[in-house]
Formats: structure tokens, C-alpha cells, sequence
């Protein structure tokens, strides 16, 4: 089905003479590898920048505390600003702390931005938005904060020089104490302008000539923080936020939605929410994927699984439910023989594919004695017919020959293209791989660990789960 998914974009001119479709087949490969070369160090920062920081403030979120613990965002929290950083991780900011990514504890946000104190002690910010406009070198990957009447520029985390600035003397035309901010750029927005908002008013500011559109968004509630996250813009009020058009600002489809249920990775805060939906639409990055011998799928993401069934339906659930000895975050499963084989931590569970999923007597067992390695594993894949599983830890791939008693991990190699995996899986296609938001897909494993350019990038929620938003 992931193949499907993949080959879904049809080939132009099928009907062509052979000759012209390789030479227009490697037009575009040239082309696209190009392009990739162009955007990969982008796309590599964002994948291992987002991943490696969630494990930082998953695992040790608590070091920061400097004893006063900071909100909790599965509390149901408004936010008071929220911005991408150059590295692709969203940060949340709430008082005088701060969420990296979307799970874990909060931090105080000085430890990031050292400088918002210097000047104004921050007991808030008011606002904040990325520049990213590519051919503005001056201000490109800048982050503005607004605090009051000021407005902070940080480059790589240092303050930028002569800042902070009166907002009226950067952004002339915009007010104070604003609510929120979102950059928009060309061809998302009409020209690259920076939205701004503040009770009700609407402001478009015009990054290149500095002129101010004032515009009503008549379905918009107010927002007190907004996001551009992966060329979509979400405004946040309480604890939902909308989707909305940034052209004219209207809302689009059920909104509001809780964020919790997309932004954030809270196990369990209320039983109203659908299990389906936020699954498949959720932007936090899966934990494992597999699919079976039958072709079904099994994504798995904190305390639950979605399960897409060979006729597209899909079905979520915890994983308690199904896989109770296992309980809950996953670090890799496969699919071999008919059988689930699911690592957390240092450990192996073997479950029987059909339902229910019984656990194979005899497990769970220690990983290293069940495969050979050491635990702590990012993705793990079986392909059709072979049996080989290639474990994925950290940089590096690994090959398990499953017939092979006792079971040793060999044929170390690193993998190029990624620095961090969180899941993979094989099917009679090829191998998709998993990283934060996206999938790719390769051919064999060999093209996946060979590989020197980026494949195309599909979106998980969208393209594989059919969320349609
Ligand atoms: C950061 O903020 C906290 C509380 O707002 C304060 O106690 C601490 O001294 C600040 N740290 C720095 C390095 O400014
Ligand atoms: C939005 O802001 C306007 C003021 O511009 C205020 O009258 C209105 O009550 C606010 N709406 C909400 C839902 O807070
Ligand atoms: C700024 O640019 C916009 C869009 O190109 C244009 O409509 C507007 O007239 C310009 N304003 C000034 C003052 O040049
Ligand atoms: C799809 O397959 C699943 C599992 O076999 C089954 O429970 C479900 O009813 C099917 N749905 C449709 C719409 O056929």
C-alpha cells in the first residue's frame, strides 16, 4: 500500500517512444537530485535537529528545571507565541518557559535566548516568527520575538547587534503588545509578508517595501500564538487552534481542533477525543511502522497504534489494548513469519500477527540475546522472502540473519542520508523510511544505504493516512 502511495505521482507520457521517456525520465531525476542537493542540508538539519532535540527534552527535561517546575502542556495551556526554528523544531513558549518539539517538559526559555532577559526581565513574549525568506541574506532564518514594544532578532541564538528595537521603528505600521505572528511567504501569501495579529486586527506587512495591509479575518478567532508548520498555518486560542488561509484568513473544514490531540504528545487528557483522527493526522513523529505479511499496517506513536487494513480502513487504538505487556512507545517493530517482533528498550516481544495478538511464550526477551545487539534501536525492517532484519541504531544499519542460531548483528554501515531514522519498513515495493513529519522511499535497502540524494519526500498524515488536512 506505502508503494501505491509512493508511485501514486503517474509518470508523464507513458505513451512516448522509449527513447525520449529515458531522456525525459533523467531530466528529471538530474533535475530533482539537484534540487535536493540544493535543499538537503535543510531537510538533514530539520530531520536529526528535531528528532535528537525530542529526545533531549524527553529525557532529561527535569535538568532545566533549576527546581521550579514550569507548566504543563498536557494541562491544556494557551500558549503565548510559537515559531519553527531553522533546525525544523517548533517551539512553544508559555511564561518564562519554553517547549522544544512536541513532547516533553518545559524549559526556561532564557537558557535558549540568553539575551530576552538582559534587556526586559521576560516574564512572557508576546509574539514570534521565523524570516525566512531565502533571497533576503540580511534577515534570512532571523527570529523575532515582540515583547511589549520591542522586537528581539536572533541569529543561531545570539541576539543580533542593536537589538532590541522599537517595533514601530522595524516593523513601522505594526502595533504593540501584539498577540501573535506568522511569516508567509511567496506564494503562500500574495508578496513575502509577515502576518501579524492582535485582537481582532489583522496586519500583513509587506517584507520588501515595508507597506502594511490591514485585512479582517472574519472566521478567525482571535489568536494568541500562530505557526507555519510544513507550509500550513495554524492559529492557537486556548488550548485548539484553526487552520486557516493566510491569503484571506479564513478557516477551512472542523476547526477548531484541540491541540493537544496534533501539537503535542500527551498519553491521555480526555476519552472525547477520536483516536482515528488525531492518529492519522498527528504531526508528532511515529515511533515504529510495520506492515504484515497481509499488507496491513501497524504505525505505532506513544500509548497508541493506528492500523490501516489492506482495504484503506483504518482503526487506532492503545497499544495496552492490544499489545498490553508491551504498554506503551515503542522503539522498533518488524514483521517476520507472521509474527510482530517489537523491541522497547532492551527488550524483544513477539506477538502473533492475527487477532488477538497473544505474546510468544518465552519472550519478552534481552534484545542482545534475541538479535544479537545491544538495545536502544530506531527502526527495525524485514523485506518479503528474506530473512534478514536490518536494525537501525543511531547512524548506523545492521544486518540480522533470523535463521541464524545465535543471531548476530553484522555488516555494520552508516547511513548517509539520515542522521536519525525514527521507523522503516519493507514491503514488496521497497523500504520507506520514516523522519519526523515525512516518509521516503527507496527502491531496496542497498539504494537506501547507498543512497547520496533525497528521494522524494511524502507526508505521513497526508499521504499515507489520508488526513485531509
Ligand atoms: C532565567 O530565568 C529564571 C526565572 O525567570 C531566573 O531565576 C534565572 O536566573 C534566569 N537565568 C539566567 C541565566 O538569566
Ligand atoms: C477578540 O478581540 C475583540 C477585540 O478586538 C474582542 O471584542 C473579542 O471579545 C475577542 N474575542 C474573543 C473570543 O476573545
Ligand atoms: C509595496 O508592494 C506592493 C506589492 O508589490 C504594492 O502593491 C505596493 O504598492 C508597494 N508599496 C509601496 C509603497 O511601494
Ligand atoms: C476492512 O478490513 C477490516 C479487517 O479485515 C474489516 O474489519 C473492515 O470491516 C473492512 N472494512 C471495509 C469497509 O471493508
Amino acid at each position: 500500500m506505502l508503494v501505491a502511495a509512493a508511485d501514486r505521482v503517474p509518470l508523464p507520457g507513458l505513451s512516448w517512444s522509449r527513447g525520449l521517456l529515458t531522456m525525459k525520465l533523467l531530466t528529471r531525476i538530474l533535475c530533482l537530485c539537484l534540487a535536493l542537493a540544493l535543499s538537503w542540508a535543510d531537510h538533514h538539519e530539520h530531520a536529526s535537529g528535531s528528532s535528537n532535540h525530542e529526545d533531549h527534552a524527553h529525557g532529561h527535561g527535569h535538568a532545566h528545571g533549576h527546581g521550579a517546575e514550569g507548566p504543563d502542556r498536557c494541562k491544556g495551556i494557551e500558549m503565548d507565541a510559537a515559531v519553527v526554528t531553522e533546525e525544523g523544531v517548533p517551539y512553544f513558549f508559555k511564561g518564562d518557559h519554553l517547549f522544544k518539539g512536541f513532547h516533553g517538559k518545559a524549559e526556561l526559555s532564557n537558557a535558549s535566548f540568553a539575551e530576552l532577559d538582559d534587556h526586559h526581565h521576560l516574564g512572557h513574549v508576546d509574539a514570534a516568527f521565523r524570516m525566512h525568506f531565502e533571497d533576503n541574506p540580511n534577515e534570512h532564518d532571523r527570529i523575532f520575538f515582540f515583547l511589549d514594544n520591542k522586537v528581539f532578532s536572533f541569529y543561531k541564538h545570539k541576539l543580533e547587534e542593536g537589538y532590541p528595537k522599537d517595533i514601530s521603528q522595524v516593523f513601522p505600521g505594526i502595533p504593540d503588545h501584539l498577540d501573535a505572528a506568522v511569516e508567509c511567504p511567496k506564494p503562500e501569501c500574495d508578496e513575502d509578508s509577515v502576518i501579524f495579529f492582535k485582537k481582532h486586527e489583522i496586519y500583513h506587512f509587506n517584507v520588501r517595501n515595508k507597506t502594511v495591509y490591514e485585512k479582517e479575518f472574519k472566521t478567525m478567532p482571535n489568536c494568541t500564538s500562530a505557526l507555519r508548520f510544513m507550509e500550513h498555518y495554524y492559529c492557537f486560542h486556548g488550548h485548539k487552534f484553526s487552520k486557516f488561509d493566510p491569503k484571506d484568513g479564513e478557516v477551512h473544514g472542523s476547526y477548531p481542533k484541540e491541540a493537544r490531540d496534533y501539537f503535542m504528545r500527551c498519553s491521555k487528557f480526555g476519552d472525547d477525543s477520536d483516536h482515528v483522527e488525531r492518529e492519522r493526522c498527528s504531526r508528532v513523529h511515529l515511533d515504529a511502522i510495520t506492515s504484515d505479511d497481509a499488507g496491513n499496517i501497524y504505525a505505532f506513536r506513544g500509548h497508541h497504534f493506528l492500523q490501516k487494513f489492506e482495504n484503506d480502513t483504518l482503526r487506532a487504538d492503545t497499544i495496552e489494548q492490544d499489545f498490553k505487556e508491551l504498554h506503551s512507545e515503542v522503539d522498533a517493530v518488524f514483521s517476520y513469519e507472521g509474527h510482530l517482533h517489537m523491541i522497547k528498550d532492551h527488550e524483544v516481544f513477539v506477538y502473533k500477527t492475527g487477532e488477538p495478538h497473544t505474546l510468544l511464550e518465552g519472550y519478552p526477551k534481552p534484545v542482545k540475546e534475541d538479535l544479537g545487539i545491544d538495545g536502544h534501536i530506531d527502526a527495525a525492517f524485514v523485506c518479503q522472502d528474506h530473512h534478514i532484519a536490518h536494525i537501525i541504531k543511531g547512524h548506523d544499519i545492521y544486518d540480522v540473519e533470523l535463521k541464524a542460531t545465535p543471531r548476530v548483528a553484522s555488516n555494520k554501515r552508516p547511513i548517509s542520508l539520515f542522521k536519525k531514522v525514527d521507523a522503516a519498513m519493507c514491503g514488496p515495493g521497497g523500504v520507506s523510511v520514516f523522519v519526523g513529519n515525512h516518509y521516503y522511499h527507496f527502491a531496496s535497502t542497498m539504494l537506501f544505504v547507498a543512497g547520496r540524494a533525497l528521494p522524494e519526500q511524502h507526508r505521513i498524515s497526508q499521504e499515507l493516512f489520508g488526513c485531509d488536512h
